[in-house]
């Protein structure tokens, strides 16, 4: 039987106010995965199983208060099925709840194998409906960004409830996300932009506006291919971002470490509040801005290309 796996995801432009219905972009993190398959040479009549092997612990679909059963359980709704009887392996090397869109990567390979296993074909779109679902369930009030890009793994110029629309990458450019190694759950940070919003509407509505217009600019940098020009959109994301209260001392650290250390733009990305940044790099900088972010407290550090 076939792995099936998904990406990570990072967003370069939007987060927050795409909740708010204001554009964002993201690209698929093809070197962080989630991976599902059936595990092999395990007796029957266990019923389904999820074998997590990074947790070292096995969950059974029944299970009360377990996020993956509680997938698990949601996707065979949806498929309109019973629970299979097999074991079904999970890995995922996406660090959970820090900005990297691993919870979408894990729904969206628990809802392909499964789909699998019951013989119930699912095209992307209706699985990108299913994880959209979970995300509902985990996160509150998504807007979509996560869940569509882990599912098409492509770059994505994304607008709430509008078709999708995939992003022309006109050259390639190179990043460098470093983790603060604080995890920090979307839902907390949406739900305190949320707060923020309702109090004070007429402060917090020009931030998401100006938020969008950066967007709107940084796409036709990306697709002209003049990716060096968003560096300094980054920086005006990050402030803006600070306002929503979604940036943290760790995350403005590296921030500072990144551009201290030659790099073009820098900002938090994904919820904030902890979870990862991301610095945007010349070939000739990106080792040395990768050291600088480790000495100033990064957990970890990952290099990639966002390819044309
Ligand atoms: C989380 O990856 C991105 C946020 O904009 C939330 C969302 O869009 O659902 C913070």
């Amino acid at each position: 039987m076939t792995t099936f796996s998904a990406p990570a995801k990072i967003i370069l432009f939007g987060e927050h106010a795409v909740v708010y219905g204001h554009p964002a972009i993201a690209v698929p993190f093809s070197a962080l995965r989630a991976s599902a398959e059936v595990h092999k040479n395990n007796p029957p009549g266990q019923g389904l199983l999820i074998v997590a092997g990074d947790l070292q612990k096995t969950i059974r679909v029944e299970d009360a208060g377990n996020v993956l059963a509680e997938m698990s359980r949601l996707i065979l709704k949806q498929l309109g099925a019973s629970p299979p009887d097999v074991p079904i392996s999970l890995r995922s090397t996406i660090p959970v709840a820090s900005g990297l869109g691993s919870g979408a990567a894990i729904a969206s390979v628990l809802g392909r194998v499964l789909s699998a296993v019951v013989n119930h074909p699912l095209s992307d779109d209706a699985l990108n409906q299913i994880v959209y679902e979970i995300e509902k369930l985990h996160h509150g009030t998504p807007s979509g960004i996560d869940n569509t890009v882990v599912v098409y793994e492509q770059p994505i110029y994304f607008v709430r409830d509008q078709a999708i629309q995939r992003l022309k990458i006109g050259q390639s450019f190179q990043l460098v996300a470093a983790d603060t190694g604080k995890s920090a759950p979307t839902r907390i940070s949406v739900g305190d932009v949320r707060k923020l919003y309702e109090a004070n509407p007429a402060k917090i509505q020009p931030v998401l506006n100006s938020i969008g217009q950066i967007v709107e600019q940084a796409r036709q940098i990306i697709e002209y291919g003049n990716p060096d020009a968003l560096g300094p959109l980054m920086l005006q994301n990050h402030l803006l971002l600070s306002e929503l209260t979604v940036s943290s001392p760790e995350l403005d650290a590296l921030v500072d470490a990144a551009m201290n250390a030659g790099a073009l733009g820098a900002k938090l990305s994904g919820g904030g509040r902890g979870g990862n940044m991301i610095a945007l790099v010349a070939a000739d900088t990106a080792e040395y801005v990768g050291q600088a972010l480790l000495a100033a407290g990064a957990a970890r550090i990952y290099h990639t290309t966002v390819t044309a």
